[in-house]
This record gives structure tokens, sequence and C-alpha cells, in this order.
């Protein structure tokens, strides 16, 4: 959710800080921070808004010293302020931190630690943390031990970075993601690899539970005990440095456009992996696939395709709703997890519901060095690089061009796949993007949207009614079509759009129908379909392809209408409001 860095090194570290919080924004974006450590002396600077504008004014990067730590914040604890905004100081100021994620005993600590004379300015649980450090520090002058005996008493998923003013950094992973980049004199610690992968592509995936501490002699990792562990270096995959926009006006469009190539990398190289989930798939008695937002609409797919085309029952369980439900996974069965980043926290309680049934994990994700990943038996790898929209586009595609691999093999071939086909399909729809662009202006002031799909292709208007919301933040909702009669029909007027996703299939003649139920009473049809209708008032058209892959391509036209309506609007396509990235929280 947040972002943190930290940076101990030769150089000078607050442009280098800065630098790679602009790549990390993605990850939190409402307020940020730097702190560094020059001569003795610990001088933060933080500020409300993005990084570029904080920097403007607070001149973030100017700070002196080669050694500092930084910060982007999605707000949990605490309002939007400047005060709320990392990095924190400890009373003394002698120890500064940043953090990401919730330190559920915070009151506690908070109401023991005030006993002892500290006081509180923000609203942030972080503070906590940075006092509890400080008291531990003054009773023992070791950081190390300090470290310890503060994760000793936090309750909850965080991962930290402190700042001491002897020089030490020293940092804590528990349930949030840590990274530490090596460079050749300095090192990096970071929720992300773009944090420093313009430095360095040698990295160390920090294993849960452990502490790390930098100081002149070098690295130390260990875990909460302060036990040494081992640590391998690892090389950081190419298409994870490819985080810039080039020449696109934002992230979202550049993903949305990368599509062609990315659905042909989807499952590259992990053929066996797929004929093993197809295997295990086969052999199990009951399949479930999860996901969050995004990830779930491309898990839904999954149960429409592989019960049409494989006869295979497949249960789609929205990750945080299996909470509600912890007892309704059947043993030993087969556990599939969709998760671009690997990091959500539903998804990631839900792989753990289902591992006390002794379910076999199974996941697609794009970070294969994630804590999903980490929990699986199996990984079937998107390979799209990195997402920055915060909105999800071309991981979509990635995670349905797998789950379209997985059921042609299930159902010997019957697919008859062609991603070539697929990839001309979605090069044909984006060169198309002008009348999109029309469309969207008219869009500018629409309220309320509805996206109509029958069978497979409600799952694609529930994920078009989710662009919708998210980028130019209209009400949108995705309707099964056979259900307008009994309920939507009364909410169409005048004043409303629906989007009508009809291709030229079985499900082409009634969906037809109810575009014409909803023209009779006065809303604009705009319609997805490789077919022209009288019936839309704006026909987008996509191309004629087998039947069972349209979902792949039909997407497309309404994620370049959700960003393009988003710029007519004025709003920010890449960052939504109140949104982040990985919701690594609960
Ligand atoms: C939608 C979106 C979110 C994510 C969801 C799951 O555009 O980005 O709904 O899809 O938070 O994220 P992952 O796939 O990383 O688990």
């Amino acid at each position: 959710m947040c972002s943190i860095i930290g940076y101990y090194g030769k150089g000078s570290a607050a442009p280098i800080l800065v630098k790679g919080l602009k790549r990390m924004e993605y990850r939190g974006y409402d307020s940020v921070g730097v702190a560094t450590k020059s001569d003795n002396k610990i001088e933060v600077r933080k500020g409300v808004g993005k990084v570029t504008e904080v920097n403007d004014s607070e001149n973030l990067d100017k700070l002196p010293g080669s050694i500092g730590i930084g910060h982007t914040r999605w707000a949990t604890h605490g309002k939007v302020t400047k005060v709320n905004a990392h990095p924190h100081p400890s009373n003394s100021g002698k120890v500064v931190i940043v953090h990401n994620g919730i330190i559920e005993n915070f009151n506690e600590l908070k109401e023991d630690l005030q006993k002892n004379g500290f006081t509180f300015i923000s609203e942030t649980d972080t503070e906590v943390i940075a006092n509890l450090l400080q008291q531990n520090y003054d009773q023992t002058s070791d950081v190390k031990k300090a470290i310890i005996n503060t994760v000793s008493k936090l309750k909850g998923h965080y991962a930290f970075v402190a700042m001491f003013e002897n020089g030490i950094l020293a940092a804590a992973r528990y349930h949030e993601p840590m990274i530490i980049g090596i460079g050749k004199n300095d090192y990096f610690l970071s929720s992300d690899v773009l944090g420093f992968i313009e430095y360095t592509d040698d990295a160390i995936y920090i294993d849960n539970g452990n502490l790390v501490f930098i100081d002149s002699s070098g690295i130390q990792i260990s875990d909460f005990d302060g036990k040494p562990v081992k640590h391998q270096v690892t090389k950081v995959s190419k298409e994870f440095a490819d985080a810039y926009k080039g020449d696109y006006a934002h992230f979202t469009l550049k993903e949305i456009s990368e599509q062609p190539e990315t659905i042909l990398r989807a499952g590259e190289k992990t053929q066996s992996a797929i004929e093993q989930t197809s295997d295990f798939i086969k052999h199990a008695k009951t399949v479930y696939i999860t996901g969050s937002g995004t990830s779930y609409n491309a898990a839904l797919v999954a149960k429409y395709l592989m019960s049409k085309y494989a006869k295979i029952k497949i249960e789609a369980i929205i990750s945080s709703e299996l909470s509600t439900l912890p007892d309704s996974i059947e043993p030993n069965s087969i556990f599939i997890a969709v998760s671009q980043s690997g990091e959500s926290a539903d998804v990631l309680e839900a792989v753990n519901i289902a591992k006390k049934s002794n379910a076999k994990i199974l996941s697609i994700a794009n970070h294969k060095n994630s804590a999903l990943v980490h929990e699986s038996s199996l990984y079937l790898g998107m390979n799209c690089g990195p997402e920055i929209g915060v909105a999800a586009t071309k991981s979509f595609t990635s995670q349905l061009a797998i789950i379209y691999k997985i059921t042609d093999k299930l159902c010997d071939g019957c697919l008859g796949l062609d991603f070539k086909q697929i990839s001309n399909s979605i090069s044909n729809i984006l060169s198309n993007h002008s009348k999109i662009q029309a469309i969207a202006k008219e869009l500018k002031d629409v309220t309320d949207i509805y996206v109509l799909g029958r069978g497979i292709h409600h799952p694609i208007a529930t994920e078009a009614a989710l662009k919708l919301k998210e980028i130019p933040y209209i009400h949108a909702e995705g309707i099964p079509g056979g259900e307008l009669k009994h309920g939507p029909l009364a909410l169409m007027d005048s004043n409303v759009y629906v989007i009508i996703i009809n291709p030229n299939d079985s499900t082409y003649t009634d969906t037809l129908t109810s575009a014409s139920e909803i023209k009779a009473r006065g809303a604009k049809i705009i319609g997805i379909s490789d077919k022209k209708s009288d019936v839309y008032d704006h026909w987008i058209e996509i191309p004629n392809i087998k039947e069972a892959m349209f979902p792949m391509i039909e997407i497309i036209p309404i994620q370049l209408l959700a960003y393009y309506a988003a710029v007519e609007k004025d709003t920010d396509p890449d960052y939504p409001r109140n949104l982040a990235k990985s919701v690594t929280v609960k």
C-alpha cells in the first residue's frame, strides 16, 4: 500500500530516495517524505501530495547526507496531513522510521508509552513504533536489541525501515514486502524492486520474519530472535526494469497498448506447469479459483470457460469473502489463486484458509518472488512486466491468456488457441482509438453507466464497470443480460448510457433484444460487437474471432474508453483517488 525506501551508501541519498519513491508512487500516493542523516543530525521533510509536488515545495531531494529513508503514504491510521506523513521521528529525534502495514495493538502500546512520558503528535500507528524503538534503544544502547525488543511487542502485518542517529539503518519485515538492492558501494531497502532497479539488479528478497541491519561494515540479516539467517542474492528479471512511460502520456495508456505483446508472453515457458495444472484439476474432486477485484473477474471467466469447454466445475470465490465461510473448502482440493501483485492481503488470507483444509495451492501471478508464489506448490507466470497504473489492464488479459491455456489443455485443444490472431485483433482495436476517444468526450458528464453481458461476457461487463469506476470515477455496474427485466430496467432513462457487450456468438440475439428494450426507455447504447446494428447509438467494432476467444478482446475498447473519459475529466488515470496498487492490508 505505502512504499518505503532506505539508502545507505556513498552517494547523495536524497535524490536517489526521491527517484525511487517516484517510481513506486503507484503503491500509495497521498503524501510523501524523506529523512536523511548527516553530521550526526537527522533532518525530516514531508508534505501532502504527489512526490513531484512535495519535492517542489519542500526540496526533499536537497537534503544532505548519504544515508536516508523515504516513504509515500496510503492513509490507514489518520487523515492525509503533513503531520501524519512519514518519516516519523521518535520524541528525541534519535530514531526516524518509515512503515508500511498496520500495527493492530498500537493503542495499547501508545498508552504504555504515554505512561512512560512519551508524547504523540500524529494519529498514526507508525509513531508508536518510532517511540517504542526509542524506548528500547535508550534502555540497551544497541540497535539490534532495540529492534528485536520492538518487534516482539508488535502485532499486525508490517515492514519498516528505521534510521538511527548513529547512522545504522535497520529494517523488519512481517507479512509486508521488503527487498534489499545490492549496489557496488551501496544498499537499498525497498518495498519494490522499482525503488532501486535503476542502480542495481542484484537483490535479496528478505524472508518473512527477518531483520536487516546495515552499517559501515556491511549488511546483516537475522530472524526476529537475532539469529543470523542465510540469504541469496538473485538477479531481478529484466522486464521489471521497464517502468518508464516513454512517449505515452500515462502508464495506463502504455499498459493498455502493450497488450498485443503481453498476451503472447503470458504463461511463456510454463508449458509443463500448464500441463501439471490441468492434470491436478482433472484429478481433483473440487477446484476453487480466487482473487480480488480484476483478478476475481478473471477467476469468473475461468469458471465459465472451464465449465463450457472442459466440462469442469470450478467454484470462483472472492478472496475477501472466504474468511466469512472458512469451513467451506473441501479437504484436499485444488485452490487456484490469481493475483497480479501476489501481495494482496485478502488473497493471502484466502490461501491460508485453503491450506488449513490441505488444499494444493496453484498461483497465477506476475511477481515470481511474491508472498503468494512462496505459498504455492505451482506457479504460472503472467510475465507482463511491471503494471504501474493502479487500475489493472494488461494483467487482466495476461491472466485470461493463462486461463485459456489451462482450459485448452483440459479439453485436449478444443479451443484451437491462436494468440497471434488475438494479438492482431487487439492491435486492430487499439488503432481505432480516435472513435473511442470521441465517445469518451460524451461520457464526461455522465453519472451512470451500465454494462450488459450474457454468459461469459458478464465477468467482462463487471470488469468494464470496475474500470469505469476506478479511472474516470463514473458510477458503473455490470449486469448479466438476462437479469435486466428482473430489476435494472427500472433505471433506464435518457440520462443513462449502457454498454452492450455483444459479439456475434450464441448470446448475440438475446443481448440485442435486451439492448432494444433499454433503447426503448431512452438510454443511449454503446455496442461492442463484430456486427453492426441500428440499435447502437455508437458502435465500437471488434474483429470477428473464434467464439470462445471474445472475452480476450472485448475488454480492450472499454479500458480505452475509461482511460479517455478520465483524460476528458482531467483526473489522473494512473493514480485514482483513494486507491493503491497492492492492497497489502485487510
Ligand atoms: C482493479 C484493481 C484491483 C486489483 C485487486 C487485486 O483495477 O487493480 O481491483 O485487481 O486489488 O490485486 P492483485 O491482482 O494484485 O491481487
